[in-house]
This record gives C-alpha cells, structure tokens and sequence, in this order.
C-alpha cells in the first residue's frame, strides 16, 4: 500500500507555534483523541472512593504519608505498606485521631515491595484486614534515591533501585489492580514517580523513574478507563529520601556503612528545609484524581513551573534533533548546595 504523506499544519500541545503533520499522523492523532473522550481518567465526585481502602506504599514516611493523611480525610481506609518497621508504628499513632473521627481504620504493615511473595503477604493481610471493602485507591508510591552514575553502578545497585522503582511499582499493579477491577468499584491507581522522570534522564535513578512513567503509562492504555490512572512527578520534597539506603534490603547488600552512622546529612536535612511539604503533593494527587490529570507535574510554589520546563526541553530536542539537556534551577542548585546557608544561618 502506498502511503501519502501530505503536510498540514495544526497546533502542537508542546510547542509554542504551529508544527507539520504527515496526513497518516494526523490520522492517529485523530483516533488519539478519540480514544482519549471514551475513556474517563476523572472522578469528578471523590465521594465515590470514600468507605474503600486505600494502599499506600511507602507509606510510613514522606509523601506516602501525606497520600494517607489525605486519603483518611477523604474517608478511606489506609493500609501504610512499607519496609521500615518502626516508621510504620509511628505513622500509625499520628494518624490514629484523624482515623477515629472518619470513623476509617489505619494499620501497618512491613513489606519490601521488590518482593513478588511479599506483596502477595501484603494483599493478604489487607483481604484479611478489611474483608469485603474494595480497594479504592492503590499508590505506589514506595522508592529509593541513589544508585549512583550508569557508568558507575554495579548489578547490585541496578537491582536495588530498579528492584524497588520499578519491579515494586510493576509487583503492586500486578496483585492488586485485577482485585479493583473485580470488585467492581471505582478506583484510581497512582504511581509516583519524580520530575527525573520526564526531563533527560540521569543516573540510575532517572532511569529507574523513567520506567515507572512509562509502566504507568503502558498500564493506562491496558485498563481503557476501567480505573483512573496517575502519575506523580514531584520536584524537590521534604522527607527521608536523601537517607533511603537504610532501606536497602540485605539481599541488595544492606545499608552501607554511611547510612547507618547516625551522623547528620547535610542534603537530607536541607531537602527537610526547603522542599514542598509531602502534605502539598497529596492535594496535588487527589485533585488530579477528580480532574484526570495523568501526569502531576508537582511543582514547587518556590520554583514554579521548572517540572514544566524540563519536560518541555527534553521534549524539545527529541522532536528538533537537539541532544539531551537538563535544566538547572536556582532553587535546586541551592538544595544540593551543602555549604549554602539553613534557614536561620548567615
Ligand atoms: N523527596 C523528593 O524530593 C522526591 C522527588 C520526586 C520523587 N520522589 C519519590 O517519592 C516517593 C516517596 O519517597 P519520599 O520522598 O516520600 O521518601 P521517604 O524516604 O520519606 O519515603 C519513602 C518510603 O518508602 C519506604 N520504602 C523504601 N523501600 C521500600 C521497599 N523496598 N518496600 C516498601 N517500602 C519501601 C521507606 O521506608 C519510606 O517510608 C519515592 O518513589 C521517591 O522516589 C521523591
């Protein structure tokens, strides 16, 4: 068959003037779109999730706990799923006040979400703990910084932190979303992800976010609007994660021996400093949930629209033969910045 390409001019989402398409393009983007009105991404009443449970993973520390704070508020149960047993009881008291007057139940419970079997044990524990309610909102949320340079990491640090970003993310999906779909019940299935996600990947962690976008992304096309799905790509946050190899399990070679010191880490605590509150990420998600968004790009209030503009440069150069580039940012520069000032110092 003989295709005709015939040029015609429309309006690209991404870039700021008019952009040539191959009639055939044009064609798919049609369908595109098509596809895109029968399926709906949004529950416009958030109502409709409340009395089911929530599964949040990573969810005794950072964002994940801002994800459970907001889902017992919005009147669901939350299961806190995470590898850090003594974050788990502490969560679980924070939350214990906020939970009785919902009148929702909270518990934890210890998982390494790179485990097949354990998240299996997880499933479980939640049919066990909560029999007959559905399971209204899945997070994964759970992850690892570090790994290092890809011209530096070993086997083992790819199988850390691809281990958890993204075999974690694929193990929950896996056990959990035939459930939602059988229960019949709305639901939303939200990954996190980072802004290392959409803009030229770096190190094995960008490349480990990277796939958790695309994974996210593959499985909103599976699940033709069955579920809601969403990706969360968050710029700086304020929580643990600079410190997340005292999570490393013992068969990624256990913490080393940094993590485990006790000395204070001087990124770590200006990532607590500076970045956007956890509780700022968990709006962000459950307004994307009533809206649709697919991809949260969190910006920070005190770096507005730098998530944007990564995604908008890489994007770029893919489609003007440029080559990769990562945009800095001021504010982030500032963060990884250990001599720069705390608030408070001069
Ligand atoms: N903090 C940021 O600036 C930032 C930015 C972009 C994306 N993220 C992503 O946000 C997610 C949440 O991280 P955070 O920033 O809240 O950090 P955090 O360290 O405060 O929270 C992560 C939680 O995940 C848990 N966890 C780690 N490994 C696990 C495993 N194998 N199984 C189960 N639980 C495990 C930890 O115990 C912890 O409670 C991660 O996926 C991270 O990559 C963070």
């Amino acid at each position: 068959m003989q295709v005709m390409f015939v040029a015609v001019a429309c309006q690209s989402p991404l870039a700021h003037g008019p952009r040539m398409l191959s009639a055939s393009l044009l064609e798919n983007e049609k369908m595109a779109e098509g596809n895109n009105q029968a399926v709906a991404n949004a529950h416009p009443d958030l109502q409709a999730l409340a009395g089911g449970a929530a599964v949040i993973t990573g969810g005794a520390s950072g964002i994940g706990f801002g994800l459970a704070e907001k889902a017992v508020a919005q009147g669901m149960h939350a299961v806190l799923a995470d590898i850090e047993e003594g974050a788990i009881a502490a969560a679980e008291a924070r939350l214990a006040d906020a939970a009785e007057a919902a009148g929702v139940h909270v518990f934890g419970h210890v998982v390494d979400v790179s485990s097949e079997a354990a998240v299996q044990n997880l499933a479980a524990a939640v049919a066990d703990r909560l029999p007959g309610i559905p399971l209204s909102l899945l997070c994964c949320n759970a992850g690892v910084g570090g790994g290092g340079p890809v011209l530096r990491a070993r086997p083992i640090d790819w199988d850390f932190v691809l281990g958890v970003n993204v075999l974690g993310v694929a193990n929950c999906i896996r056990t959990f979303v035939p459930k939602m779909l059988e229960s019949g019940a709305p639901g939303a299935v939200v990954t996190t992800a980072s802004q290392d996600g959409l803009c030229a990947a770096q190190g094995v962690y960008g490349v480990s976010k990277h796939a958790c976008v695309a994974l996210t992304e593959a499985l909103f096309q599976e699940l033709h609007g069955q579920l809601s799905v969403h990706v969360l790509c968050p710029n700086v946050v304020a929580t643990n994660i600079i410190t997340s190899e005292r999570n490393r399990p013992a068969r990624f070679g256990g913490p080393p021996p940094h993590a485990t010191t006790g000395r204070p880490n001087r990124i770590a605590e200006r990532f607590k400093a500076f970045g956007m509150p956890p509780s700022r990420c968990a709006e962000l998600v459950f307004e994307a949930i009533r809206t649709g968004v697919f991809y949260i790009m969190a910006e920070s209030e005190d770096d507005p629209g730098f998530v944007r503009l990564e995604a908008e440069t890489r994007m770029q150069a893919i489609l003007e033969g440029g080559l990769p580039y990562r945009p800095r940012s001021e504010w982030i520069s500032n963060i990884f910045d250990p001599h720069a000032p705390m608030p408070g110092e001069s």
